[in-house]
């Protein structure tokens, strides 16, 4: 990559705002237009290095109607996979936005990076963990970027949240409690890929507790995942009184819509976490961090959505005084998914690492891999990293 940039760039700092370099611009294809790829045009299309040149969709005329309801033009669409769409040298991609349901992501992101195009992936990474080391294999071998779709990382909240720990202030973290959830969530607003387990492959599990793990994970520095005691329940989801308009999805609920887990994390975390995308309870409790020192308390949202709920509290005893710190909320600047497509934009650009690392991400995979075979296997299973 000829162009390098003399600093490393500071996403949390960046906005649609910072200048662009348009001299060279950015070749960019869809693989998947259903709900998401909605808002990754949106943004590509505020950026203005960027043509949007291709995109496919397994359901044949779906590609070619998003452009045309995205209002962008000369989108060639012609394709009856991802597959055919990436053989197509004459599309000189760059990059391509992979936003197919969650069984499809590993598959188009290895072909992808098997023909040397940079890929931002959305969430959840993959839905097992063999899956994943493929993938980072095949990241490894191609030396493209690969980022994973986690926006809320963007969000300067959520980032105070890693200040906090990296400060010291709360000592050692020996203790972690995360997850959150919906009263009534389960997502089917555009069909059933989110809760039929041959595209989704994991339920509010993979899909909002992917987030809940990466805000403390990545706070404390993503340690290796060691041991795992999970459960999983299906209750709301395979409930036909649930769906008054659709109680056919019943028969089709084929994930979880709630899991639980105990999780031993290397250095000596404990991690107890818990997601719902419908309960009978407003939330399964705040995100807390003890340590030594100091704790902090993070309110839950009544909607997960990746976000913090409120000003978070520290909590620390000072000259034998129990004092508390409130946290004030940081009003965001910018669209968080702005900031994921520019930030990745940047660094397949300029040779910068991965916004969201795989290396990260992958104790994260490890996790929901590891809560889903405990659940199956309804003991306490040793969590396995193979070697990318
Ligand atoms: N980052 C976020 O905020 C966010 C929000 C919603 C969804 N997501 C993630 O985005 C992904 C997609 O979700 P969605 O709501 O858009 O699902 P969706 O079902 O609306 O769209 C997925 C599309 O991918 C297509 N597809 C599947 N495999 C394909 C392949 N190999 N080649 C071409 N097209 C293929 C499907 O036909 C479908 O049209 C999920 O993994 C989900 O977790 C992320």
């Amino acid at each position: 990559m000829a162009e390098k940039m003399d600093a490393k760039l500071d996403y949390s700092k960046q906005s649609t705002e910072t200048p662009v370099d348009t001299n060279r611009k950015l070749r960019i294809g869809f693989i998947g237009c259903g709900w998401i790829a909605g808002s990754h045009i949106d943004s590509y299309k505020r950026m203005s290095d960027v043509e949007i040149v291709a995109g496919c969709d397994l359901i044949p005329g779906k590609a070619k109607a998003f452009f045309e309801r995205n209002g962008v033009a000369g989108v060639k669409t012609d394709y009856a996979s991802h597959k055919e769409m990436l053989d197509d040298d004459s599309l000189k991609l760059d990059a391509v936005s992979v936003c197919t349901y969650n069984r499809q992501h590993a598959i188009p992101t290895i072909y992808a990076l098997n023909k040397g195009v940079n890929v931002l992936l959305e969430k959840p990474f993959t839905v097992t963990l063999d899956e994943a080391v493929e993938v980072m294999r095949a990241e490894k071998e191609s030396g493209k970027v690969l980022s994973i779709g986690f926006q809320p990382r963007l969000d300067a909240n959520m980032q105070m949240i890693k200040k906090i720990v990296d400060s010291g202030e709360l000592g050692k973290i020996y203790y972690i409690q995360t997850g959150g959830g919906r009263r009534r969530g389960i997502p089917t607003p555009f069909g059933t890929t989110f809760i039929r387990d041959d595209t989704a492959g994991l339920g509010a599990l993979a899909d909002i507790g992917c987030y809940s793990l990466d805000m403390v994970l990545n706070a404390v520095g993503y340690p290796k995942p060691l041991t795992v005691t999970g459960y999983k329940s299906d209750f709301f989801g395979k409930d036909p009184a649930y769906y008054p308009n659709h109680p056919e999805y019943a028969k089709e609920f084929s994930v979880d819509d709630f899991a639980a887990a105990f999780i031993r994390l290397e250095g000596g975390i404990i991690l107890d976490f818990r997601i719902a995308w419908a309960m009978n309870i407003d939330t399964p409790g705040d995100t807390i961090l003890l340590g030594t020192k100091g704790g902090l308390r993070i309110p839950s949202t009544d909607c997960w959505n990746g976000t913090v709920g409120g000003p978070m509290k520290i909590y620390k005893t000072i000259g034998g005084v129990n004092m508390v710190t409130e946290v004030p909320i940081i009003e965001s600047k910018g669209s968080l998914f702005d900031k994921k497509i520019r930030s990745f934009l940047d660094a397949c650009k300029y040779g910068l690492p991965a916004p969201v690392p795989t290396s990260q991400i992958l104790y994260n995979q490890a996790i929901l891999d590891g809560i889903a075979r405990s659940a199956r296997a309804g003991k306490e299973i040793k969590i396995t990293i193979p070697k990318i």
